[in-house]
């Protein structure tokens, strides 16, 4: 099949508007702004009120998308949301979303890629409209991270943000209009073990131990997860420019997943792109996983750095380990 055959028709985000900076921080733990900026880039982030569930945050980022789309929920064909925080582990974070937003009319699932989770969502989309003829479909990436973080571990709970970013994916039929021309999925379970939850699941079942033990919350061996990042990042640039018979030169804009601007400094260079073409919110939203390139997407399209014609590049990362990328005309 000749690409583009789909591409993004509408975009949206929410993020908390409650904000937890580096020196908030430093009250509970033995850490400081200054060690958190030069470490990650990360200044502030943003922390959801009890409101503001996962499926809340994309709700209202999704009325957005549509709306910028001129369409409404019984349009939808299909939700597929990526999440590693979903408010409940059952029904899926994607089905509860349905019911809020009152998409009737579609299929609602989620897919667990962690932080690549929008990007594999994407690609799960293309798939979805090229197969089975659908038209519209939202692909969501959102995160309530400060309810799985261990707010007693100073090595990973200042990493991480809330927030919620989708795009309405739909089929094109003008095969030199706008739309993804590339895109790549890769992971390697043999890494699983680098970034995970230890219990909750069948293995460990919620008990006293695993409360005791704070094996509920996310654990991380930083900077296995560092080095596999610039790996894999860099590879997930390299298959869709090579795809496309494209250069870093090429690009307009790269927008990267936010984990640590070390690790976005370190794609760009391998890219070939210069910062100042590079998106970075992980100054103001930390590391909100699934949610951090949608976010990031949302507001390149309405600040105007995004126009007609852009070409843009979207890459990821994230526990599986999991890595993958887009390349979009816009
Ligand atoms: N404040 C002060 N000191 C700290 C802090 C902190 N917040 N956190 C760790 N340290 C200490 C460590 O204890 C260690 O001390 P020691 O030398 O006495 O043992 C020292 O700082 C160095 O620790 P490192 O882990 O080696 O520090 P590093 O430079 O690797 O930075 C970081 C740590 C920021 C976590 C980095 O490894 C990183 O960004 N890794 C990638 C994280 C990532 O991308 N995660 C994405 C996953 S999100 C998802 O999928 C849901």
């Amino acid at each position: 099949m000749k690409r583009p055959f789909v591409r993004i028709a509408g975009t949206g985000r929410y993020v908390p508007s409650k904000v937890l900076t580096n020196d908030d921080f430093a009250k509970t733990l033995d850490t400081s702004d200054e060690w958190i900026r030069e470490r990650t880039g990360i200044r502030e982030r943003r922390i959801s009120e009890a409101h503001e569930t996962v499926t809340y945050m994309s709700n209202e980022a999704c009325l957005q998308a549509l709306d910028a789309a001129g369409l409404g929920p019984k349009d939808v064909d299909a939700i597929v949301m990526g999440t590693a925080s979903p408010d409940r582990l059952l029904p899926s974070g994607a089905c509860d979303l349905q019911a809020e937003l009152g998409a009737t009319n579609a299929a609602a699932f989620d897919v667990t890629a962690a932080c690549s989770g929008f990007l594999y969502g994407l690609i799960v989309a293309e798939g979805m409209i090229a197969a089975h003829g659908m038209k519209n479909v939202l692909v969501v990436g959102a995160e309530r991270l400060s309810k799985i973080a261990d707010y007693e571990d100073r090595s990973t709970s200042i990493l991480f943000g809330d927030g919620a970013g989708v795009a309405l994916v739909q089929p094109t039929d003008n095969g030199d209009g706008p739309g993804v021309l590339a895109s790549y999925m890769k992971s390697d379970g043999t890494l699983g073990d680098v970034l995970y939850r230890p219990g909750g699941g069948g293995m460990h079942p919620p008990d006293a131990e695993l409360l005791e033990n704070r094996g509920y919350y996310l654990h991380m061996a930083g900077r296995e997860v560092f080095k596999s990042a610039v790996r894999s990042m860099a590879d997930a640039c390299d298959r869709v420019l090579s795809a496309a018979g494209m250069t870093g030169d090429d690009i307009d804009l790269l927008i990267p997943h936010q984990a640590n601007i070390r690790i976005i400094k370190a794609t760009a260079k391998h890219a070939g792109i210069p910062m100042d073409k590079v998106v970075v919110t992980i100054d103001r939203y930390g590391n909100t996983s699934a949610a951090s390139v949608p976010v990031a997407l949302d507001e390149c399209v309405r600040d105007g750095r995004i126009t007609e014609g852009s070409l843009i590049l979207l890459v990821a990362f994230g526990g599986g380990i999991t890595w993958a990328s887009a390349l979009i005309r816009w």
